[in-house]
């Protein structure tokens, strides 16, 4: 069983904080798209056995596709569970619900980022924080399975106060999901430009902690360092990822991992990718591939599966003794798993956790940062 990701590049602005490969022109070459995407699902369908579980339309902005082209995509990928599909707040009335509805979208993530004016207008976004409560409102009586938003915390000016109106908004909403993400700043983009700089690691978090605890009081439990859902509302797209599955990635930019451990990129560069350019097509070594599994399948609360990763890479994960008597990680029923003060290091517990276990040298004073930021 194995995901379908499908990327669609078409974005109206490109927001400042971004790093996705997006592309801003007014006219979307919506024939020239559907036919690459049909290209890459022909190569790489004969690499993936047995039907797909899921299919993700993600961005870039989905929502800006004609919903014929993802009714005609999910026919054509036949997948046996979830279709989900993020949408950009100004894209989402009555008329394109239903439509993608009809296409057999049954999961929809609304990226509001923040529903606070101020918040939202520094971000740069499209939309107006009203346009984005009435999108989530709509999108609720809209009927399909599951609607999650997607927030982020520790903008610059972005008060405590205002992601707590962020949270209590989404919980009066009444969404099924949400993705809670600490603002980053990316290589190459705007804000890395005008050197912006991410919360300190206080204030991250502060804001973190807030988010945990409001979201968990409304039954939305964290499953995965930055997503929270109800019962029966994660992503099962995304737990592909967390769970060391295989998916297949459509579209230019877009990453897969087939069975036989190939990794593919297709080019990030619109002419290159429309033009039919080959895909990059690598396996990697042992202990690059355990780096990429440690880093996806920790953040996740069930953890690194020791036997699968051995199965997969050859390696034994340690698990040094320090980190987990500073109670950030615990060895439980065959995995290793953080502990609740582990969440919010998880990317670098995963380093470390590949250094102990692999002939690399630890980054110098990584263990001891680790230990003092717990
Ligand atoms: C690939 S984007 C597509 C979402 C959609 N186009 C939108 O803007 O609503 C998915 C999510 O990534 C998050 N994101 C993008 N850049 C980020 C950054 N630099 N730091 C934190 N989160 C980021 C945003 O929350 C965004 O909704
Ligand atoms: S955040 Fe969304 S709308 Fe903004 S540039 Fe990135 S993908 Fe496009």
């Amino acid at each position: 069983m194995f995901g379908v990701y499908v990327h669609a590049p078409w974005c109206r602005i490109h927001c400042p904080y971004c790093a996705f490969f997006v592309d801003t022109r007014a006219e979307v070459p919506h024939e020239e798209w559907l036919a690459g995407i049909r290209r890459d699902w022909a190569r790489e369908r004969p690499h993936f056995p047995g039907p797909p579980r899921t299919l993700a339309f993600g961005g870039g902005t989905p929502s800006r596709l004609l919903a014929a082209h993802v009714a005609a995509l999910v026919a054509e990928v036949q997948p046996e569970g979830e279709v989900s599909l993020e949408a950009n707040p100004e894209d989402i009335d009555a008329g394109t619900l239903a439509a993608w509805s009809r296409a057999g979208v049954d999961r929809l993530t609304i990226g509001v980022q923040s529903f606070v004016p101020a918040v939202a207008r520094r971000l740069g976004r499209a939309h107006t924080a009203r346009q984005a409560e009435a999108a989530v409102e709509l999108a609720m009586e809209s009927g399909l399975r599951s609607v999650g938003i997607d927030l982020i915390f520790g903008a610059e000016g972005q008060a405590l106060a205002d992601l707590e109106e962020d949270l209590d908004l989404a919980v009066a909403l009444g969404v099924d999901h949400v993705s809670l993400y600490g603002l980053s700043i990316e290589e190459g983009t705007d804000y890395a430009r005008r050197g912006r700089r991410p919360a300190d690691d206080d204030t991250w978090r502060e804001m973190y902690d807030l988010g945990v605890a409001r979201l968990h009081d409304a039954g939305l439990i964290r499953y995965e360092v930055s997503n929270f859902a109800r019962a029966g509302h994660r992503s099962a797209h995304n737990e592909t990822y967390w769970r060391g599955g295989r998916w297949m990635g459509l579209g230019p930019s877009a990453h897969g991992w087939r069975p036989d451990n190939a990794r593919v990129a297709n080019p990030a560069d619109w002419a290159a990718w429309a033009s039919g350019a080959a895909p990059s097509v690598e396996t990697p070594a042992p202990e690059a591939l355990l780096r990429e599994l440690l880093w996806s399948t920790l953040r996740h609360i069930d953890g690194v599966e020791l036997a699968t990763t051995r199965a997969l890479t050859g390696i034994e994960v340690r698990l040094p003794a320090t980190l987990r008597d500073a109670g950030l990680l615990r060895a439980a029923g065959g995995a290793i798993l953080l502990e609740r003060d582990g969440f919010p290091l998880a990317d670098a517990l995963a380093e470390a956790l590949w250094a102990a276990s692999t002939d690399a040298a630890a980054e110098p004073g990584a263990y001891s940062r680790l230990l003092a930021g717990s």
